[in-house]
């Protein structure tokens, strides 16, 4: 580039720098000894005496009142920014920021509160595992392969379910728990009656979403084991908690049922606000085969067992019509909690 042209170029561009990010990248690009004079004053060496000596000096020249524009520039930039420094106050009493804060799901709040309830009647909170084996879910709750039974719990089998034939484990197959029941099972293996626990989790099905079903919900698996436990036993328990929970005036209603690891079985269903009967847990005497498959002599113990569904709950006691609402995370509706 001719010296003329480059010193046109570098004078415009420095006149609008206004910044001393660009003022620093402007240095760069003609100052620096990578810089655009530095190439013209490094190329001289090509070219002939006489034009050496006529744009040596000229690249020299252009160097220093440069430099000098360039310092001035510097100056006044530096000079703007104290400026602004000095003169931008913060103001204290300015109103700030708020921060959302997050808070918690209704599901969580139910649980929480039925949690609650439950360890200050006596009983023993355990958790279970969202994936389980066929056994725990199905077999060993006496609902053995080909049962009609097992239609009622659609169901999500996990791809990587080849029994391994190498394995100790009773029927491996790995599914989604369909309900909490199989925590019956596990707990049994380990532990000798008497004992009241409940197991909150989440729960797995593949049926279609309505209203009041959901693909994956929550629910809480309760079981009494002891020498002398009779249904009476199990409706003076129910009808505290829900007392506990929703106050005096709740109406409910136990009916007949069947789940084949309990004899008898019943349903409980709640009144909603609307005056509408929903289901909120199935329950029975614990069946004697389940005994059997976790080790104890039937004869010798009597249990109840529940299986209460939390989103339902959560429904009565926040008066949602829709249980689909827990799990679309929208704002609108969560942030009501
Ligand atoms: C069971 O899952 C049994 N394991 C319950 C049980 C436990 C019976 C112990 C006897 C002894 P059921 O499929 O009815 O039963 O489900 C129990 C409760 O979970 C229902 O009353 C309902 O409140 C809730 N529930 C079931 N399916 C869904 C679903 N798709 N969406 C939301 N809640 C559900």
């Amino acid at each position: 580039m001719d010296i003329k042209e480059l010193k046109i170029k570098s004078f415009e561009e420095l006149a609008k720098i206004k910044t001393s990010a660009d003022l620093e990248n402007f240095k760069n690009k003609y100052l620096s000894r990578k810089g655009e004079i530095s190439n013209i004053l490094r190329s001289l060496k090509d070219l002939s005496v006489e034009e050496r000596k006529k744009i040596g000096p000229e690249a020299n020249e252009l160097r220093q009142e440069l430099e000098q524009a360039f310092n001035k520039k510097n100056v006044e930039i530096s000079q703007n920014t104290n400026y602004k420094i000095q003169t931008t106050r913060l103001d204290i009493t300015a109103p700030g920021i708020k921060i959302s804060r997050g808070h918690l799901h209704p599901i969580t709040l139910t649980l929480k509160k039925i949690e609650e309830i439950f360890s200050s009647m006596g009983f023993k909170i355990l958790e279970g595992f969202d994936i389980e084996t066929e056994y725990y879910n199905f077999d060993a709750l006496n609902i053995p392969k080909n049962h009609p039974a097992r239609d009622m719990w659609d169901t999500f089998w996990l791809r990587s379910n080849q029994t391994n034939p190498k394995s100790e484990i009773r029927n491996p197959k790995l599914l989604l728990r369909t309900h909490t029941s199989p925590m019956q099972i596990r707990f049994m293996e380990k532990n000798n009656p008497p004992f009241r626990i409940v197991v909150p989790g989440r729960c797995f099905r593949y049926e279609a979403t309505d209203a009041s079903h959901s693909h994956t919900f929550y629910q809480l698996e309760g079981l009494v084991v002891d020498r002398h436990i009779n249904i009476a036993n199990f409706k003076a328990i129910i009808e505290q908690f829900l007392k506990k929970l929703f106050g005096e005036k709740i109406e409910i209603r136990i009916k007949p049922s069947f789940f084949p690891f309990v004899e008898p079985g019943f349903e409980v269903d709640m009144k909603d606000a609307s005056g509408k009967w929903l289901e909120i847990m199935g329950a029975g005497m614990v069946h004697p085969n389940v005994f059997k498959f976790a080790g104890y002599v039937p004869d010798e113990w009597q249990g109840f067992a529940f299986g209460i569904g939390i989103d339902r709950i959560a429904m009565l006691k926040y008066k949602i019509n829709d249980i689909r609402l827990l799990y679309e995370n929208d704002l609108k509706f969560l942030n009501q909690f």
